[in-house]
């Protein structure tokens, strides 16, 4: 990330960059040219889907299909993602986020430090699971964290230069990663026999992505195809939400004047109740919180595209078979929008503030039409859960922790997060 960083210093919003012999890819960092490679020159390039390890758990569903089958696949389930129905998911997902903060009130007793990144991974991971598969999913939702912990303790660390490649696992750790998903993959064909079973239960989106691909195809789901377009959503859904949420309560750790402002407008619109689906446009400081750490860590660092024709961007010769990347990373860094980029402030988030940028310098969901589908969903979800952290509790960095960001397929804290956490005084 900071190599890239450094390479749009010195070289600007467009640059070649050599990775190996007669192996090129370009780096487009300009908000104009983000959008003439996103949106303007968008049929000449398809997403880049080489990543193996991710393909293998993914296979062909939303975020990594293309063409006609990617076309089909959004337009089924783009219904599920309209404010109203969103909306009205708010009070059920409340009440989830108070259930499951009742396990930080027991940390809160214990007085330990603990790593709170598989706390957060456990809660984004209820949220997503239950929207998207309902009943079936929230029965399984303790098997189904274990079975991921077990995998991201084993998951390929990615180097620390640009340069290196992934260090193949250990076969222990391959194995472990095996059993592991083949778990994942056990429990997912359970949630699927279920709905078989019982297709007018609550269960999420699933009779949507069955019915409309009966609609659209005249053909039926067959239960892999349907465990890739469950899969897909589930880990695209909780993976960002659980990393924005551990970088979001890091700030407000180290920004507590932050911490404390978030809290005073949570007390003045909420009065300790909880937060509803007319309360979360009252909440405008803590969405600027959101905003702000998800541009400094934004969740998906980077992301790339393949040319299938030749093209040009900003003039520049972009040659069929060329990767272009976009590190959102440093786009989200570009001294003339943001000034002094690496601190953490929230009033750049400001409705003048924002007029005054180019609509392209801040793209944590991506633009274009292959951006995040849950853009609105992931806002709402975090206001929700940030809402209702400050009402009950501090959270702290512990003392001497190193916070690393890890840019993996999404962007990490390398050695977790360990901190304590107070309940606020009544
Ligand atoms: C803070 C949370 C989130 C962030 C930062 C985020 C970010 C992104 C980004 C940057 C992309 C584009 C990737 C690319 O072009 O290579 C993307 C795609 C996608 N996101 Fe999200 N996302 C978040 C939450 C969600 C949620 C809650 C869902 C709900 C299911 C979701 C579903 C998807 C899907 C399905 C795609 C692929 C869309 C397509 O290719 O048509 N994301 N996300």
């Amino acid at each position: 990330m900071q190599f890239f960083t450094s390479v749009v210093m010195q070289y600007g919003g467009i640059a070649r960059i050599r990775f190996g012999r007669n192996n090129y890819s370009y780096l487009v960092s300009d908000p104009e040219l983000i959008r003439e490679l996103l949106i303007t020159n968008r049929g000449k390039y398809r997403k880049n889907t080489r990543y193996k390890m991710l393909r293998r758990v993914l296979g062909e569903g939303l975020l990594l299909s293309e063409g006609e089958a990617w076309k089909r696949q959004r337009k089924i389930v783009q219904p599920a993602f309209r404010q109203q129905e969103l909306l009205a998911q708010v009070e059920r997902t409340s009440t989830l986020v108070a259930d499951f903060l009742n396990r930080f009130d027991v940390r809160a007793r214990e007085g330990e430090s603990f790593d709170i990144e598989p706390e957060f991974a456990r809660l984004a991971q209820l949220l997503a699971g239950t929207w998207i598969m309902g009943e079936p999913f929230r029965k399984r939702a303790d098997r189904i964290a274990d079975l991921f912990q077990a995998a991201t303790k084993v998951w390929p660390e990615p180097p620390r230069s640009v340069l290196a490649g992934y260090r193949i696992p250990s076969p222990a750790k391959m194995l472990t990663l095996r059993k592991a998903f083949s778990g994942f993959d056990r429990c997912i064909y359970e949630i699927i026999a279920e709905y078989r079973g019982n297709p007018g239960g609550q269960n999420g989106l699933i009779a949507m992505l069955v019915n409309g691909h009966r609609e659209k195809t005249g053909s039926e789901l067959a239960d892999d195809e349907l465990r890739d377009q469950l899969v897909t959503l589930f880990i695209a859904a909780h993976e960002t939400s659980a990393s924005s949420l551990c970088w979001t309560h890091y700030f407000l750790s180290m920004y507590p004047e932050s911490r404390e402002r978030v809290r005073q407008e949570v007390q003045t619109q909420l009065q300790g109740r909880l937060p509803t689906a007319e309360d979360l446009a009252s909440l405008g400081y803590l969405e600027q919180v959101i905003k702000e750490s998800l541009r400094i860590y934004s969740p998906i660092h980077s992301l790339s595209r393949v040319a299938i024709e030749d093209n040009s961007i900003g003039g520049y010769h972009i040659p069929r078979g060329a990767t272009v990347i976009v590190s959102l990373y440093a786009t989200h860094r570009l001294p003339q929008y943001w000034d002094n980029p690496e601190a953490f402030v929230p009033e750049r988030f400001s409705a003048e503030q924002s007029a005054r940028r180019p609509a392209f310098a801040y793209i944590p969901f991506a633009v274009g039409h292959r951006n995040c589908i849950g853009g609105t969903q992931a806002m709402l979800q975090s206001k929700l859960i940030v809402a209702q952290i400050a009402q009950r509790f501090n959270i702290d960095l512990q003392a001497g922790h190193p916070v690393e960001p890890m840019p993996g397929t999404t962007m990490r804290p390398r050695y977790g997060m360990r901190v304590t956490i107070r309940n606020v005084e009544a």
